[in-house]
């Protein structure tokens, strides 16, 4: 339903230009900038959560945005339902800005102090023309209660909720206009750990009962794989495995996921026992972003970065040792 097909995108930081400027800039140019994301393809599928994967840096939360349409891909396009993002007039666009919506890691931040909860609420609605203020009140007072919010708290402040409960409110923002597709960067790592559980819980519900895509956006491998039907795990700004959760510890897994997978059954933190860095996303290695740090790597690894290939249903690696 929301597809990425080999999409790309680079930032240029020390120029100060943004994301929308990039691609006129890169044009032709030597000069190719921070490479966040470097030739993805990724669909999520209707109704399902979809796990984003990866270290800090791995270009998870570029991608999300390429996807949402809040970044421009400086190569490859993004299709809603079968149809091409650029293609679209403004009233597609439009009805698109709708039907995906956002949540991201900081609820703060995401809220403006000055508004009260209700004003929050109703800013999309009155955006999108939905609904009498009558109406608009009643819907608002439901979505507090199905985020676990009671309808009272409408007249809140932000400052006036906890952590957690300013975070069910981004949820209900987000699903004030009734989306199709969440994406949600990080939703709980600025939670303390029995709350991440209920926004989780919380997120599980709504793919139920709403039949909501949900892009799950997290370097917490352990978490993602509580909730994800499948999982999509980036390094370097490219996929290295997507994979079904029923198969997630059943199969021969890329070398940097069984080293996600280890990491995460060892330490109780979340710092990975790797050795070495992340790659530059300016500078980064030629072949497999990961053969630096690779236990297994063979020479053919430093020559050219292996393609994304199936290697049986459902399940894609990234991989000359594993396809
Ligand atoms: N707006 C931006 N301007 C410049 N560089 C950026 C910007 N956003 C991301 N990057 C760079 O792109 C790379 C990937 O970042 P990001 O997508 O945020 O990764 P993740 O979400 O996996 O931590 C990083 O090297 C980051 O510094
Ligand atoms: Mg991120």
């Amino acid at each position: 339903m929301l597809t990425a097909q080999d999409v790309r995108m680079a930032f240029y930081p020390s120029l100060g230009l943004g994301a929308e400027l990039t691609k006129f800039w890169s044009k032709g140019k030597k000069d190719s900038g921070v490479l966040a994301v470097r030739g993805v393809s990724l669909t999520a599928r209707a109704g399902e959560i979809l796990g984003l994967v990866g270290e800090s840096g791995s270009g998870k939360s570029t991608l999300g945005r390429l996807m949402g349409g809040i970044y421009k891909p400086i190569q490859g396009r993004i299709l809603f339902q079968g149809r091409d993002l650029n293609s679209f007039d403004f009233k597609e666009r439009r009805n698109f800005n709708k039907k995906v919506q956002f949540m991201f890691q900081d609820p703060a931040s995401s809220l403006n102090p000055r508004q009260t909860a209700m004003e929050a609420l109703a800013e999309g609605l009155i955006i999108h023309r939905l609904g009498s203020r009558t109406e608009r009140h009643l819907k608002i007072e439901r979505l507090l209660e199905e985020v676990g919010l009671s309808p009272q708290m409408s007249s809140r402040y932000p400052h006036q909720f906890s952590g957690g409960q300013r975070q069910r409110l981004c949820l209900a923002r987000a699903l004030s206009l009734d989306p199709m597709v969440l994406i949600a960067d990080e939703p709980a790592s600025a939670l303390d750990v029995s709350i991440q559980a209920q926004i989780i819980n919380l997120l599980l519900d709504l793919k139920v009962k709403r039949g909501l895509t949900v892009v799950l956006i997290s370097h917490d491998l352990a978490l993602v794989c509580l909730m994800a039907d499948r999982l999509a795990v980036m390094y370097g700004g490219l996929i290295m495995e997507i994979f079904p959760r029923s198969l997630f510890g059943q199969v021969e897994h890329h070398p940097y996921v069984k080293a996600l997978l280890a990491s995460a059954e060892t330490s109780l933190t979340d710092d990975l026992i790797l050795e070495g860095e992340p790659p530059d996303p300016q500078n980064p290695p030629l072949g497999c972003p990961f053969h630096p740090r690779c236990p297994e790597f063979i020479e053919r690894c430093r020559q050219s970065a292996p393609a994304l290939c199936q290697t049986q249903n459902s399940r894609w690696v990234a991989c000359y040792l594993r396809s």
